[in-house]
């Protein structure tokens, strides 16, 4: 078995290499500060959080490496995609491990309540989803499948609806930093949907991150109004100033409004290896590998 900072000649593959090691801090710091007794009395439960955390924003980022190729010209980063969504899923393989430890291994307890609590039945759904398109991301899967590959990694978008969703259920009071999550998958969403005409357009970019930001208001507003006692319409207003501070809409707006900002330099700055993401995409899943979708 080749590892996955080696091509097939045995080249070193720096990007790769990086990739691996950046997913991994997150588990070697809470695995250090676990055992050295750094977390508390609440140490299983930190991890669980900890784990779930990873695993969303490794999803997101799954989900951003196309859009980033494109804007940045950067094709090779395109590479890396099964390898974080790889990693999104072991996150979330383990979440559910400690989850288990946190139960003291009582399984029928487990199943009772996963199958008993909505939101850890779609937080289940969810990692049944990245656990099966992690197995079918292998390149003897990609060939065996053909085109259904593609259609069936399509799965991560609702994936990712189904641990957003997750994540919102268990934020209780506070869902802002699950509403900040949804809005920058919302952004990935509304980049899929445009033409690739408006793609390559940095005017596109601007008014995409005022839509997004606008649709994290909406998804805050709608959050509040159906699924807490808060008034939805006192979450609103405080959408409407800063006074109050800053709301995750405004947060999705500030990062994504980065985004164009770093397209419109990009385009100033031609790159000599400025190799065409579509030549890449138009020789089709055997040449470009992901683990979640395209
Ligand atoms: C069988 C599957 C799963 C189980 C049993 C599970 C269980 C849990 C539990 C018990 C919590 C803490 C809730 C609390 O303390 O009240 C949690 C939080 C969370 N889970 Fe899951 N989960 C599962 C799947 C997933 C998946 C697939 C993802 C993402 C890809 C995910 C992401 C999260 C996130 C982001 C949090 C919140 C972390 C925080 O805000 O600190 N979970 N989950």
């Amino acid at each position: 078995m080749r590892v996955p900072w080696l091509d097939r000649h045995g080249r070193f593959l720096p990007l790769k290499a990086v990739v691996l090691l950046l997913g991994a801090i997150p588990g070697i710091l809470f695995g250090y500060w676990w055992i050295a007794g750094d977390l508390g009395g609440r140490a299983v439960n930190d991890v669980i959080h900890a784990s779930g955390l990873w695993a969303m924003r490794f999803l997101l980022v799954a989900l951003a490496i196309t859009p980033f190729a494109r804007l940045l010209d950067w094709s090779r980063l395109l590479t890396v995609r099964r390898m974080v969504g790889v990693t999104a899923a072991a996150y979330a393989i383990l979440h559910l491990l400690l989850y288990v430890v946190e139960q003291k291994f009582a399984l029928l307890v487990v199943v009772t309540e996963i199958y008993t609590r909505f939101y850890l039945t779609i937080g289940f759904v969810a990692l049944v989803g990245l656990i099966a398109l992690t197995a079918t991301s292998t390149d003897a899967w990609i060939r065996w499948m053909g085109k259904s590959w593609k259609r069936l990694h399509r799965l991560v978008y609702p994936i990712a609806v189904l641990a957003l969703w997750h994540y919102a259920l268990q934020s209780k009071a506070n869902v802002s930093e699950a509403v900040f999550a949804a809005g920058l998958f919302v952004w990935l969403m509304l980049w899929r949907a445009l033409p690739e005409t408006w793609r390559r357009s940095v005017l596109a970019y601007p008014p995409l991150a005022v839509a997004a930001c606008l649709l994290t208001m909406g998804i805050e507003f709608g959050w509040y109004g159906i699924a807490s006692g808060v008034d939805p319409w006192r979450v609103l207003g405080a959408n409407l100033s800063v006074a109050f501070g800053l709301r995750p809409a405004h947060w999705v707006f500030i990062v994504t409004a980065c985004v164009a900002a770093v397209f419109t330099l990009r385009r100033f700055v031609p790159s000599k290896r400025a190799v065409s993401v579509n030549v890449v995409r138009s020789s089709g899943p055997t040449r470009v590998r992901t683990a979640s979708g395209s």
